[in-house]
């Protein structure tokens, strides 16, 4: 770890609609394949997804600029609740990364192409809650007989997905002129290909704008 950071001061993530993000005492950035990355006291991260340093932010963006801003035509950032006769699985689609971790992990609760397309009674509720904690944008969370099942406890930590988000974990604070509140406070998932509509979280357009880790052609 950076000697530098300490870890008794509180991790915050800061960005406004127009720049980049600043994480700040971030003990662990770690890649997609699990290794660690060269952490500072404050590192800018690349939001715009045109940096050649990803996930560090080189500056590129400044020719262009930063569209921060959320769209109209965003899927609402709304949570709707799937009651089954354990357990209830609340579900906001706004959010959601689209890393299917759900999908395939439990397919027959989690049923793509159904409508409705949570089954909550379709596997045991131990099942159901060891695949929503692994649910990296807080889009899916439970609860039993009105009771919210426990966040994960982690460090603080920002994973580069590939060709996809920053995941957060650990209770990183993040502060923007939006007043953007994540769905949960341990962990979410930050836009970093400069596409989403709900911005600053991933909504998942990386998939479909086939955003890349690989630096950008001349
Ligand atoms: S982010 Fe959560 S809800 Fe979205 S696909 Fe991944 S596990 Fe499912
Ligand atoms: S990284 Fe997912 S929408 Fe930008």
């Amino acid at each position: 770890m950076n000697k530098n950071i300490r870890e008794q001061e509180h991790a915050v993530i800061r960005c406004t609609c127009a720049t980049p993000f600043q994480a700040s005492n971030v003990a662990q950035l770690i890649d997609a394949e699990g290794n660690c990355l060269p952490v500072a006291p404050v590192m800018v991260l690349c939001r715009c997804g045109r940096s050649r340093r990803k996930p560090y932010c080189d500056g590129s963006h400044v020719p262009a600029g930063i569209n921060g801003n959320k769209s109209d035509n965003r899927v609402p950032d709304r949570r709707i609740d799937y009651h089954g006769r354990e357990i209830t699985i609340h579900d906001n689609r706004g959010v959601c990364s689209h890393d299917r971790s759900c999908v395939l992990g439990l397919p027959r609760v989690f049923r793509k192409n159904h409508r409705p397309w949570i089954d909550p009674d379709a596997a045991n509720p131990e099942e159901i809650e060891n695949v929503v904690r692994k649910c990296p944008s807080g889009a899916l969370s439970t609860s039993r007989h009105g009771v919210p099942a426990a966040e994960p406890q982690r460090p603080p930590a920002i994973r580069v997905a590939k060709n996809g988000p920053l995941e957060i974990t650990g209770n990183i604070g993040l502060e923007d002129d939006l007043g953007s509140r994540p769905e949960s406070r341990e962990h979410y998932c930050l836009c970093r290909c400069g596409e989403s509509r709900n911005q600053p979280f991933c909504d998942g357009s990386h998939r479909t704008t086939r955003f890349r880790d690989d630096a950008p052609e001349e």
